[in-house]
């Protein structure tokens, strides 16, 4: 007898999106693999919101939300997001709004009324982790429900995982790498001529920019992965306004093809240390990578992290950090472990 999950989420955009699209595509798969059966029974966005307690007909829904149609959106309800998560029967919040790296509003107060009405959440929103990952890991704690979050570094690619699980026992005390998607991609592109203005235009097109890129380019984005690592993983208290950061946005073509030259190559590095008396810090800068150096042959979106470890030395994981499909993976693998 499958164990039946039912869902509901906030957020239709590249992840939400992509998180659909797996729903879709594994529903039987899942079930048979590992007993766990997820229904996705409500979503919301600020336009709209579809809400059936039988589950709704996601083809039907992708179709409507592909060609903008708000009046073919399957079992449509006239709620707000906030309504749905206090009407809903379910068990989980998918938390995919657009996030907001100030206030990490409107996400915040909704995984707060999920924890109140006993839902579990899980989310690939970086602004409530980075901000309040603690208190809302106790909030979820304290009433006996799980927070996820594998999706706010590295996309689904498991960056917090292999630290807590994998790793357990080693004594962690660097993490540094690549984990902005966006600038990577551009960096690469603008290696082989691209201008920076296309270059982020087509990050854009593939669903890996922020909604508001500027969080990309200057690095904000990368600083708030680096804080989530800072303080959900090595153990430290760093808010994104501690990391110390510069982005992209100074590079230009000169500095790209000076640092070819020299065979190296410029990459956005974050960087979290633990230093022996237990203080964590972080930053975010563009450096230069020697071309031999595994993390220059990062190329695109792809994300790269090596743990500076006091067992095994040096692991480095290399994997998609941005995009629908690979980022509603990591929203997957939380729900599959609720499940479990
Ligand atoms: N804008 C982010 C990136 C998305 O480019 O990495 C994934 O967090």
């Amino acid at each position: 007898m499958a164990n039946t999950m039912r869902v509901i989420q906030i957020g239709f955009g590249s992840v939400g999106r992509g998180f659909v699209e797996i729903l879709q595509r594994k529903h039987g798969w899942l079930e048979q693999q590992y007993g766990t059966s997820i229904s996705l029974v409500g979503v919301a966005t600020r336009s709209w919101c579809s809400y059936d307690p039988s589950g709704i007909d996601l083809a039907v829904l992708r179709r409507a939300a592909e060609l903008g149609d708000l009046e073919a959106i399957p079992a449509r309800q006239p709620w707000t997001p906030a309504q749905l998560i206090q009407q809903a029967e379910a068990e989980v919040l998918a938390e995919v709004s657009p996030t907001d790296l100030s206030s990490a509003e409107p996400a915040l107060s909704y995984m707060r009324a999920a924890f109140a009405r006993g839902l579990h959440v899980v989310t690939a929103n970086k602004g409530p982790v980075a901000l309040h990952g603690p208190q809302l890991l106790a909030e979820a704690r304290e009433r006996g429900l799980s927070f996820g979050y594998e999706g706010t570094v590295m996309a689904g690619t498991p960056a917090l995982r292999l630290g807590w699980s994998a790793l357990a026992g080693c004594e962690l005390r660097e993490v540094r790498g690549i984990v902005n998607g966006t600038t990577n991609y551009m960096l690469t592109q603008m290696e082989t001529g691209m201008a920076y203005a296309e270059a982020l235009a087509e990050a854009q097109r593939l669903g890996y920019a922020e909604s508001d890129p500027a969080g990309d380019v200057e690095g904000y984005d990368a600083a708030a992965k680096a804080a989530i690592l800072a303080t959900m993983l090595l153990g430290g208290s760093v808010r994104p306004d501690d990391v110390e950061r510069s982005g992209i946005t100074g590079l230009t073509p000169s500095d790209i093809a000076t640092a070819a030259a020299a065979g190296e190559r410029w990459k956005l590095i974050a960087r979290v240390t633990r230093a022996p008396d237990g203080s964590v810090r972080a930053s975010v800068a563009p450096m230069r990578v020697p071309i031999t150096h595994p993390l220059a042959s990062v190329a695109g979106a792809t994300n790269a992290l090596t743990y500076t470890t006091d067992l095994l030395g040096d692991v480095t994981l290399i994997g998609p950090g941005a995009g629908g499909v690979a980022t509603g993976f990591a929203l997957l693998t939380d729900v599959l472990a609720i499940g479990r």
